[in-house]
């Protein structure tokens, strides 16, 4: 068992998940070391939550072999589920119970006594900072209070790897902040952060590595920094242009083999071989150029957005 080594925690090999006739998860690949912040970054339908399913042990790989900590997820899903915290989307906490109870039933529910429930759900409580909010009814949290609880009751079983579908989706800016720093916390605790999301800003500041995901394969994966250089390059080009000839400029822009999208005012070009793309024949318009990003790293892969509708 000892065969991951102390490093790797999670490896996925070519799995893949086939709903009938939809392929949702294609034969995807990855590893993830311990103590790391790992994410898979696409639009909604990519595969995301399929694939945080089947590593929970909620739903059964089609092919492929995926093990946590040493453990095979396929013969051993309970063994799996004892080192794992999981966080899905809907929060799933119980609206009859206080912020405290809540944590206290899981831990319950995960094997611990009465008494071991209650010491860990005061400590998990206090770590994140929500010892205040322990007697408050749960329909009286925030959004944003009850995806930090959520996150706070994964902890009660000492996981060694987190996941987390789309941690803050749905959520005001101010009540993503406090998220960001919950994880922050968690990962400083040394744990293993597996997290999903479509908010390129959040995959850029929270993962240490990440994956994007686009029709349930993985197009590339590496640090945040080292795929913005290597799929868009250092900067994109916002181009300005009259309507009149917009259609013109979009066809010779597509024509030098730049990724455009063409959206309100601006076109935005990016280059695809990890260059800063070069319009200087293209006259009549005004260009400026940016930083690029890791949405311009999508568009550079896949021609669409990671919230264009297809
Ligand atoms: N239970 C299911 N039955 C059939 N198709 C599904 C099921 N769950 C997901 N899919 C399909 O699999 C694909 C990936 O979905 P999902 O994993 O939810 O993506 P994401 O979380 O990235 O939005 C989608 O095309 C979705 O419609
Ligand atoms: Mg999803």
């Amino acid at each position: 068992m000892k065969s991951d080594g102390d490093t790797t925690v999670i490896r996925a090999s070519n799995i893949t998940k086939r709903f009938g006739k939809t392929t949702a998860v294609d034969g995807v690949s990855f590893e993830v070391r311990r103590g790391e912040t790992y994410g898979l970054l696409g639009p909604n339908g990519a595969g995301k939550t399929t694939t945080m399913r089947m590593m929970s042990g909620l739903s059964p790989i089609t092919s492929g072999k995926l093990t946590v900590a040493g453990i095979d997820v396929s013969s051993q899903p309970r063994e799996v589920r004892n080192v794992l915290g999981v966080v899905t989307q809907q929060d799933g906490l119980d609206t009859d119970l206080t912020a405290r109870d809540n944590l206290i039933a899981y831990g319950f529910i995960a094997g611990l006594s009465p008494a071991q429930a209650r010491r860990r759900a005061d400590a998990v409580l206090m770590f994140f900072n929500l010892t205040e909010k322990s007697r408050d009814e749960i329909d009286s949290l925030s959004g944003g209070m009850k995806r930090r609880l959520a996150i706070a009751r994964s902890f009660m079983t000492e996981p060694q790897v987190v996941v987390l579908d789309e941690p803050t989706t749905g959520l005001d800016p101010q009540g993503r902040n406090r998220v960001w720093q919950e994880l922050e916390t968690m990962k400083e605790a040394g744990v293993t952060v597996f997290m999903s999301t479509h908010y390129m800003e959040e995959a850029a500041a929270l993962c240490d590595r990440l994956a994007v995901m686009h029709h349930g394969k993985i197009l590339d994966q590496g640090a945040p920094d080292e795929l913005v250089a290597r799929r868009a390059g250092p900067e994109v080009a916002l181009v300005r242009v009259a309507n009149g000839v917009r259609k013109d400029v979009v066809n010779w822009i597509e024509n030098q083999g730049f990724n455009c999208r063409d959206a309100g005012p601006v076109i935005t070009v990016t280059a695809s071989n990890g260059q800063r793309p070069d319009l200087s024949g293209l006259q009549g318009v005004r260009i400026s150029y940016r930083p690029s990003n890791l949405e311009d790293v999508f568009l550079s892969m896949t021609g669409v957005t990671l919230t264009d509708d297809e």
